[in-house]
């Protein structure tokens, strides 16, 4: 057995992450003088959350008419109906109070003429249940708008008195004999130390795990972390074969050049100067939804239509806007197409390519951000102790494609709707849970056996490999053929994972030793990927399978719930939740208004 000393901490709240989602839960706890703890591998306004762009999506009516049923409906719709009702009405509902609320706090929105809150077009929102025109539904700071919220959440956190731990790194979660979370096992990465955080509600706001792929827009720490350690605590992920390629990331090193240069009049053209998206989306063109616009894209570049000397990307025009609107409203994807791409957005256009930018799937979650661990009896039965927010969860309020700025607010709608639930379930009179010693050494052996692994591979040698594997086999198009391969390959790689080399034991500062970590994060979400990814026979959302073209509610509306035992994938399904919060007797919207239909735009 290992033996390493730890420090103990007893929190009411432990909420691990430091993101959008997380900073939003760990300011509700804190307000509502819940003892908070904060626990993040980065600093906090380092989280992935800094890199959102475009906005944030609100019903607010400022530039136009617009409402919540709306907002709803075309969330429903971009989802292609496998979503959760009850958190798409919830996050729609929610989304203005959300808003305002960060406005109070201090987040510098840009404005209209009037002093508003500025609000762009953004793929898949629109007016009139999906009939009538795009609406300017998505809030803005400028095009550095998670940049803003961070910054300011960050703040309010603290003026209420959350208790940061940063830059300490969640090794595993501590779970009860009885299936409860007490609790999460730490490692300070800048002094070495060991920490043992006891609380009476973990809350796992740990992102997505874009870095399972070799190209996306993720940063280096989007890993899973949240996925890894549920997996291993015997908890499912759900949905995971659903990813989402951004339309517009850069050719090449894939950073993200937001949808809201499309919002303010960028458009699309392949190598003959065609606007192809007008032949695909005829009503909503470039402003269709994300998955649609990728899969065009792809479709040109198949066609012989790519544009540069091997005809394998697309144009993003934007030299045709006034340059003072790009300096006012895209001062940062300026600034990122002249760095990474060599291109005077004012002059020439961007090269772009479909980048893995979004897990729609995650750690199953109810719209209150309780963790599912769904039995025969209970589809919905609720994992005591456990939260989950954001990204790394599967709320499910996306369902198989997320729209454009639908994220930052799922972020802070649901990581308030943590906080309002804790604040009625954790007792704060009451003692932390003890430390559970006989968990926390396992948890320690696991980490001491990485730390000293002596196999023949390399971490990075694996971590490419798994990503290759990943974005060969599991892309915007797939076939039987493609995603069998892949699971086959996955099957060989991911044992790897017993044979890695660790060259750095030490303890501080070992970036070789938490890339391993991070690794075993990603393989199970990789792993539940393909293997759900193979499974569905139909194409949905961002799931396109050529060989099954047509979407299959009968058989397929349902969520599928991937449970790891090592390195073994066992699937099953989980109904939806067909049924909104509200009838439309309540002010809600109908079930007819919201039941499956061609989805087209
Ligand atoms: O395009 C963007 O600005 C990204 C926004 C989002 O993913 O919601």
């Amino acid at each position: 057995m290992a033996a390493y000393e730890y420090e103990t901490h007893d929190y009411d709240v432990v909420v691990v992450g430091a993101g959008g989602a997380g900073l939003r839960a760990t300011l509700g706890m804190a307000e509502q003088g819940l003892r908070t703890a904060c626990v993040t591998k980065v600093f906090p306004t380092r989280s992935h959350t800094v890199a959102a762009q475009g906005g944030i999506a609100a019903s607010l009516s400022n530039m136009g008419p617009d409402n919540w049923q709306w907002h709803m409906y075309d969330t429903v719709k971009g989802g292609d109906w496998l979503g959760d009702t009850d958190a798409m009405e919830y996050l729609a509902r929610e989304a203005p109070k959300a808003v305002y609320e960060l406005e109070h706090y201090g987040v510098p929105f840009s404005r209209t003429e009037e002093g508003k809150i500025y609000q762009r077009p953004f793929g898949g929102h629109t007016t009139e249940f999906g009939e009538g025109p795009p609406v300017q539904r998505t809030c803005a700071a400028a095009d550095r708008t998670g940049h803003a919220i961070l910054h300011t959440l960050y703040g309010q956190s603290l003026k209420n008195n959350a208790e940061f731990y940063i830059e300490y790194f969640a090794i595993d979660l501590i779970m009860s004999e009885d299936g409860a979370c007490t609790g999460v096992v730490c490692w300070k990465l800048d002094d070495g130390t060991m920490h043992v955080f006891n609380a009476k509600s973990v809350v796992l706001a740990t992102g997505g795990y874009g870095r399972a792929y070799f190209n996306c827009t993720s940063a280096h720490t989007c890993t899973g972390d949240g996925g890894g350690m549920v997996a291993r605590a015997g908890l499912p992920l759900q949905d995971m074969e659903f990813v989402q390629f951004h339309p517009t990331g850069v050719f090449g090193p894939g950073m993200l050049i937001t949808e809201g240069a499309r919002g303010e009049g960028g458009y699309l053209t392949n190598s003959e100067g065609e606007r192809f998206m007008e032949r695909y989306a005829p009503q909503y063109k470039d402003l269709a939804p994300r998955d649609y616009v990728s899969r065009s894209m792809t479709m040109e570049i198949r066609e012989g239509r790519g544009v540069g000397p091997n005809a394998d990307h697309i144009h993003l025009n934007l030299s045709h806007l006034p340059a003072e609107a790009l300096h006012l409203r895209l001062p940062g994807i300026s600034e990122t197409a002249r760095i990474f791409a060599g291109v005077d957005v004012t002059k020439e256009p961007i090269p772009v390519l479909p980048t893995v930018h979004y897990n729609m799937g995650g750690i199953p979650t109810n719209y209150w951000g309780e963790v599912l661990n769904p039995t025969k009896d209970d589809p919905n039965a609720v994992v005591p102790g456990l939260m989950a927010v954001g990204e790394a969860a599967c709320a499910s309020v996306h369902g198989a494609n997320r729209l454009g700025s639908n994220s930052l607010i799922d972020l802070v709608v649901f990581g308030r709707a943590a906080a309002i639930k804790a604040g009625k379930v954790v007792d704060a009179a009451s003692a932390a849970p003890a430390t559970n010693t006989k968990e926390v050494d396992k948890v320690f052996d696991r980490f001491d056996g990485l730390r000293h692994a002596s196999g023949a591979i390399p971490t990075a040698d694996l971590r490419l490999e798994m990503q290759k594997t990943m974005q060969d086999d599991a892309a915007v198009f797939r076939t039987d053929k493609t995603l069998k391969e892949g699971v086959v390959k996955m099957s060989r790689v991911a044992p790897k994972l017993a044979d890695l080399k660790v060259t750095d034991t030490s303890l501080v500062w070992n970036t070789d030793l938490m890339e391993t970590l991070e690794l075993t994060n990603l393989m199970p979400n990789a792993l539940a990927t393909i293997h759900g990814a193979e499974a569905r026979k139909e194409s949905r959302g961002a799931h396109a399978s050529e060989d099954h073209p047509k979407r299959d509610d009968k058989k397929w509306r349902v969520h599928t719930i991937a449970r790891m035992t090592g390195n073994k994938v066992k699937l099953s399904y989980r109904p939806i939740i067909a049924d909104p919060l509200t009838t439309e007797k309540e002010g809600g919207i109908s079930l007819k208004k919201i039941a499956p239909k061609a989805r087209t735009f």
